[in-house]
């Protein structure tokens, strides 16, 4: 009996605007890309969004120190993400990004909601607040020695060394990370979300099977702890959205980054004919709700975001399906090793489906981490794939081609063979639904050995030489290339490229039913090699080019210039050599009426006189300079001041104010002479 089609929509966590799409972050997207895939293939309506996560002090900072906009910044790294998914094969109906007029009204509408049904509160509390940036500082935004064991250079709320946790307002000689600065302890009013009103509902929900059973565990202990009101504001300067009444008060990301989820969803309904928001988000939709998240984003997901729908009259989840860590050969992921990859490096190098089917044979249900062991990689990419399945298509189809008019035989060979690979249907389907995947691979695979023994025992590449046995081997090929069609059916959600290779391949197309039909007298077409080995080479080329020397940001003193001024981008040897130093001598020099900073210059080449406006006025009276030579920058563009054009540049030195000098060459130079 066909069950009956259902309403799904899923989720992946919404990347960061503020740093690359990496190997951890695409375990999730594959995990929730091939679910997707499979609940589509079985006839289910499945809509799938995600967004790039806008938000939030790392963001704003980060922009700054790009000199652009975070407007600017979000909108670049949200279609690098969402090229890098897209080239993984990650397909979601929706990319949208948080920083959106959806995300602004559904934000306020929720806020609003939880306002009037007295779920908010407000108070004033004392935070670290950096006095020379002129902002207030999240956690990892103050480092200072630990109070417990007085390590040095520790996190605002941890200590890497004798892993306490404390208060940032307990660290010894605290500094802030942005300028270096002592912070001082400011208070404000804070916005408070009741939680603690949701702790019965919450542990219903945690019971009813919507999460994994060591999440409910987990749980249990925030709930034995007792739970808290939760400080859902920010103060400005905040990338964010200000919260509804309250000036300068903007609501924390992560208010904002799940309401997300359903801003994506609801900018795709006014996209697509016929989608209704409501049907999905309803107090009382019957379409199901899942979110794929990492471990470490598991309190957000299951207690915040239940807790905000709930209060504001919305559905709650159906699932929130948690995964662990990617680790890299038996380790944490690393800069300096060069397992820190990047999608866009790993492209550079590998064919993207060696990573989806690697993490599909290695996932399942469970919170732990997953290894990437690059040995392991190659080896079960190598004999599975290619080894295995692609190797019956290769082993058949050339026979069919040049030996049977590109046709499959009428005839069906081992029926019991077909039935058994028909059968597989129900479990394999089964362990995909339940997000076992390494299980549903685990069966494939069985099936290919099978498909595999069936040909070297009837070896048609013997009997093929044989006249009297040609419906035989047209036979048995045809059979084999049956079977190859049932597993590239049960592979499809995760090697979809590969499937619709073998699609053209097999001139059909595959839906899940295919999986239970045979096909015969049917025209293939010529069969091209659909997967190479992976090459250890181009692993290890990926892996170099991912390491990062990070010498500079270890050895870095939080309070050098340089960890509030980072060096700006090289520049090549040629753009250095572009400029162009003369030496000048200083023909006259006056202040500039209302001008703070500058003098104004004439400058003698020899043979030309520039005008300069040079900001030195702080540490040079004009008396002090006239007659003096100097050295310029001699092919700047002139450009236009406030107080007339500038031709040129005097080139001067040091920290600012009084300490400021410029270059005083020999007394002997020549006016115009090249400085090289
Ligand atoms: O942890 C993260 O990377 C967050 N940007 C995830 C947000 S998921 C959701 F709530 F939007
Ligand atoms: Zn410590």
């Amino acid at each position: 009996m066909p069950q009956k089609t259902r309403k799904i929509l899923v989720t992946s966590a919404l990347p960061y605007a503020n740093g690359s799409i990496h190997l951890g972050h695409l375990l999730e997207h594959i995990q929730t890309d091939i679910w997707t895939r499979f609940q589509r293939m079985r006839g289910h309506s499945c809509y799938s969004v995600c967004a790039d996560d806008a938000h939030g002090t790392p963001v704003m900072l980060k922009a700054q120190q790009l000199g652009i906009t975070p407007e600017q910044m979000v909108a670049q790294t949200r279609d690098e993400h969402h090229q890098d998914l897209l080239d993984f094969g990650v397909e979601y109906d929706n990319y949208h990004v948080t920083h959106s007029d959806e995300n602004k009204e559904l934000c306020e509408l929720v806020y609003n909601r939880l306002d009037e049904a007295g779920y908010i509160s407000k108070r004033i509390i004392s935070q670290l607040y950096d006095p020379e940036k002129e902002m207030f500082l999240p956690d990892r935004f103050v480092q200072g020695t630990c109070p417990k064991c007085g390590a040095e250079d520790q996190n605002g709320d941890s200590c890497d060394v004798c892993s306490a946790t404390y208060d940032p307002t307990e660290l010894k000689k605290p500094r802030s990370v942005v300028s270096g600065a002592e912070p001082v302890l400011r208070d404000s009013e804070h916005y408070f979300f009741d939680l603690p009103q949701f702790q019965d509902m919450l542990q219903d929900w945690l019971q009813s099977g919507a999460v994994q059973p060591e999440i409910a565990n987990k749980l249990k202990e925030w709930f034995e702890e007792g739970m808290h009101q939760w400080d859902i504001s920010r103060d400005a300067p905040y990338f964010g959205f200000e919260i509804p009444n309250a000036p300068g008060k903007f609501f924390y990301v992560w208010v904002d980054a799940p309401v997300g989820y359903m801003a994506s969803f609801k900018n795709l309904c006014d996209k697509t004919k016929g989608l209704s928001f409501d049907e999905y988000w309803d107090k009382d939709s019957d379409a199901e709700l899942y979110h794929f998240i990492g471990k470490d984003i598991t309190y957000f997901h299951c207690l915040f975001w239940p807790a905000m729908l709930e209060g504001a009259g919305f559905r709650k989840p159906t699932g929130v399906n948690v995964h662990g860590f990617v680790t890299v050969n038996g380790a944490k992921m690393s800069k300096s090793k060069g397992t820190f990859i990047k999608g866009r490096t790993y492209l550079d190098h590998l064919n993207p489906e060696y990573l989806r089917y690697y993490f599909a044979s290695k996932l399942s249900d469970a919170v732990s981490d997953i290894d990437l062991n690059f040995e392991d990689f190659a080896q079960k990419v190598n004999s599975d794939l290619v080894g295995k399945v692609v190797n019956i298509a290769s082993r058949c189809a050339s026979f069919i081609t040049k030996r049977f008019d590109g046709k499959l035989s009428s005839n069906v060979l081992e029926p019991e063979l077909v039935a058994e690979f028909h059968q597989a249907q129900g479990s394999i389907a089964e362990a995909f639904e339940k997000r076992q995947y390494h299980k549903a691979i685990r069966e494939i695979m069985a099936l290919a050995d099978k498909a595999n023994q069936f040909i070297d025992s009837n070896a048609p590449w013997v009997t093929i030489k044989d006249e009297s046995k040609q419906q035989f081997t047209h036979d048995v090929c045809s059979l084999g290339i049956n079977l190859f069609r049932i597993l590239v059916v049960y592979l499809k959600p995760v090697v979809p490229i590969l499937a619709s290779q073998s699609e053209a391949f097999l001139n059909d197309e595959l839906s899940w039913e295919s999986s239970q039909s045979v096909l015969t007298d049917h025209p293939i077409n010529k069969f091209k090699a659909l997967m190479q080995r992976v090459d250890m080479d181009k692993v290890n080329a990926m892996v170099e080019d991912s390491k990062e020397n990070l010498e500079p940001t270890v050895t870095l003193d939080p309070n050098s210039p340089l960890a509030k001024d980072p060096i700006a981008e090289t520049i090549s040897f040629e753009d250095f050599a572009k400029i162009d130093l003369r030496i000048a001598r200083i023909a006259k020099a006056e202040h500039v009426e209302k001008a703070d900073k500058l003098l104004r210059l004439e400058l003698d080449l020899g043979g030309e006189t520039r005008q300069v406006f040079a900001g030195i006025k702080s540490a040079y009276s004009p008396e002090d300079l006239e007659g003096k030579l100097t050295v310029m920058v001699a092919n700047l563009a002139p450009r236009k001041m406030r107080f007339g054009m500038s031709e040129g540049m005097v080139l001067a030195a040091g920290p600012g104010g009084e300490d400021l000098w410029i270059l005083q060459p020999h007394e002997g130079a020549q006016p115009g002479m090249k400085v090289k």
